[in-house]
């Protein structure tokens, strides 16, 4: 019986340093850190789903005894942080409340999304930091280093989490498969995994999300990667293919046609899928730069809420002008 009630992601949450997949380097250092005692505060910057909240807990486990976890740990997010008022109570009265028993006893506070505390908020933050005592240590975890105040940034060590590659990904999610048993068609594993990576984009959260969600879908039985694609908000590949077609061959309604047939479109994997194929569409020479830069502005103002069928169809219309017409 395959057991679906936990997410895999916390069933498979690192516990330890070494279950940590990549991220070499900054692993490396850590333990240094750690095991050494003399831990600075620290932020860990990176995309999503790399590592840094698991690592976070990882380090909070090795240096706060388990009986004094909850006196001792003060585990944040953005939604907590954004408000003044709560940083200056909470956080400083942490910081500064010492239970007499072990007055040396090292205290943590992890912070997450720290990049989404609004700047007046960071320098309040930034004040504590600077007044806490010695066995007082900030983590702070961010996607967007540059979102955070250059003085925080100054007063902690800076590791960076990076994108797992396609290795690393595939390797998890066999290690996964193995431990839940799961009956993936043989002929079809690597296509599927490949799959997988290709919609994470080197997020292991989202790739191992798409695993359970293609073993709850039931849709490991008759394998079909395009289902997957589907309903991961991407576009099948007969689709894309067709698409690209009708752009090569310049025709802008049946372009629009194409993409009117897509139930579930997100535009920004959309952007991702095109671009991946880009070498296909016999782009004008000096055009390449022009057209990745315009992918860039569409990918922008989609994410400022301009509408996505509308911008979809203005980078098709720069793609139709911009390539080659094929002889036919
Ligand atoms: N480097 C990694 N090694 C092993 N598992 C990982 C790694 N990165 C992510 N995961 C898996 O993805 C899940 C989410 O990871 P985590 O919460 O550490 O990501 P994050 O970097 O904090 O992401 P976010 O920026 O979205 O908060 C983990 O529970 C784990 O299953
Ligand atoms: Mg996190």
């Amino acid at each position: 019986m395959i057991d679906l009630e936990i997410p895999w992601v916390e069933k498979y949450r690192p516990n330890s340093f070494d279950e940590i997949v990549s991220q070499n380097l900054a692993i490396e250092n850590l333990k240094e850190l750690v095991s050494k005692g003399n831990m600075p505060h620290m932020i860990f910057a990176g995309p999503a789903g790399t590592g840094k909240t698991s690592t976070a807990l990882i380090i909070a486990k090795h240096v706060i005894k388990k009986e004094s976890y909850f006196s001792n740990v003060l585990e944040l997010n953005a939604s907590d942080t954004v408000r003044m008022d709560y940083v200056r109570s909470v956080i400083k009265n942490f910081v500064s409340q010492n239970l007499n028993l072990e007055k040396s006893a090292l205290k943590l506070i992890i912070l997450d999304e720290a990049d989404n505390i609004p700047n007046q908020v960071q320098q309040a933050l930034r004040r504590i930091i600077e007044k806490a005592s010695l066995n007082v240590k900030f983590i702070l975890m961010c996607n967007y280093i540059n979102r955070i105040i250059d003085p925080i940034i100054s007063r902690c060590a800076v590791f960076r989490f990076t994108n797992l590659s396609k290795d690393k990904v595939i390797e998890r999610l066999r290690f996964i498969s193995k431990k839940e048993n799961l009956n993936i068609p043989q002929t079809q594993e690597n296509a599927f995994y490949e799959t997988l990576f290709f919609i994470s984009g080197g997020d292991l959260r989202k790739a191992i999300n798409t695993l359970q969600m293609s073993v709850a879908l039931k849709l490991l039985k008759n394998l079909d990667t395009n289902e997957i694609l589907k309903v991961s908000g991407f576009l099948d590949n007969s689709t894309l293919n067709e698409l690209l077609k009708n752009i090569k061959s310049k025709n802008l309604i049946s372009s629009r046609d194409t993409l009117e047939t897509v139930e579930n479109l997100d535009a920004r994997n959309f952007l991702r899928q095109i671009v991946g194929r880009l070498n296909e569409l016999d782009i004008k020479p000096g055009h390449l730069n022009k057209t990745l830069s315009y992918f860039g502005d569409v990918d922008y103002r989609i994410s400022q809420g301009a509408d996505e069928r509308i911008q979809l169809m203005s980078l098709i219309g720069h793609l139709i002008k911009s390539s080659i017409k094929k002889k036919k």
